[in-house]
């Protein structure tokens, strides 16, 4: 399995640049198998515009970089005007995940960009016609070529570009992290009671645990409302 295969940056020294305020170093991590010509076409992509239908919006317009890529906000806002009706997650380490969206409707990251890109409340548009727009555009023609040699741009080159970079966003080098690699006094007082709590009589740990502090389950939290996640797609109920 892919999602195995990561290799995360062997020291803090060597992460990249700091995301967010405070927040940890983004690791510069190879995953083992990846192609560096299919992930950094799979960046420009996530952060170009013209890949949603209106021109307007792009992947990092909901998942911004500088804010562990989410966007700060509750819900986030559609091209249209209209509130997305859940929270924009972040994508860290998420390619050892074996389900996407907080439904888990999506099982690989390439269905899920697929349906990103198909969403009209996302990007809006279909895959068929963003290939012939970036066809059209000679940096992309290159790209693509340097990247997929055999069939240049096509639907399933286009998702395969933007899973590899998603796969490619690990996080590294937080307090937790410095923690569990031997820094005994890498947290402060109060986190560390924080940490007794949610492995002890909180039982955080219960759903959220192990290199991910998640067991990738889809769980009934008792929160109150009308969106029925999993519920809907298993038909329970
Ligand atoms: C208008 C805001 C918006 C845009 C644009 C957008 N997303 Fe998202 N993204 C979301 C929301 C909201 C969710 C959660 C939806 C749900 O669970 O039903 C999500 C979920 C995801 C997830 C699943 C994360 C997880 O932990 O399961 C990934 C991966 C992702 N988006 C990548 C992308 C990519 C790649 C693009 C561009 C092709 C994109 N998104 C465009 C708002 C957006
Ligand atoms: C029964 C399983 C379960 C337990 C126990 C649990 N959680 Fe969660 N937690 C979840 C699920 C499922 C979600 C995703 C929420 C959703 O889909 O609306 C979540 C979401 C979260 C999030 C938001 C994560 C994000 O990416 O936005 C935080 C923070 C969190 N939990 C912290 C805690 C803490 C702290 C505790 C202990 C006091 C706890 N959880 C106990 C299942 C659990």
């Amino acid at each position: 399995m892919r999602a195995l295969a990561i290799v995360a940056c062997a020291a803090t020294a060597g992460c990249g640049g700091k995301v967010g305020q405070g927040g940890p170093p983004l690791a510069v991590v190879e995953i083992i198998g990846a192609d560096p010509a299919e992930t950094s076409l799979g960046k420009a992509l996530f952060f170009d515009t013209r890949v949603s239908s209106s021109g307007t919006t792009a992947c990092a317009t909901c998942h911004q970089p500088e804010r562990g890529f989410s966007d700060g906000k509750r819900f986030s806002q559609a091209a249209s005007g209209a509130t997305l009706p859940r929270h924009t997650p972040h994508l860290y380490n998420l390619a050892s995940m074996d389900v996407y969206f907080w439904d888990g409707r999506a099982t690989s990251l390439e269905e899920q960009a697929r349906l990103a890109i198909e969403n009209p409340d996302e990007m809006g548009g279909s895959l068929e016609a963003l290939v012939s727009k970036l066809s059209a555009v000679p940096d992309y023609e290159r790209q693509f070529q340097a990247a997929f040699p055999r069939d240049g741009i096509t639907t399933e080159a286009i998702v395969r570009a933007i899973a590899s970079f998603v796969r490619s966003l690990v996080s590294a080098g937080s307090p937790y992290d410095r923690y569990l690699e031997g820094e005994a006094d890498a947290l402060t007082e109060s986190a560390d009671r924080g940490r007794g709590l949610f492995f002890g009589r909180a039982n955080c740990s219960a759903c959220h645990r192990g290199p991910n502090l998640t067991d990738g389950g889809v769980h009934n939290t008792g929160v109150p409302g009308d969106d029925r996640g999993r519920a809907a797609l298993d038909r329970v109920g």
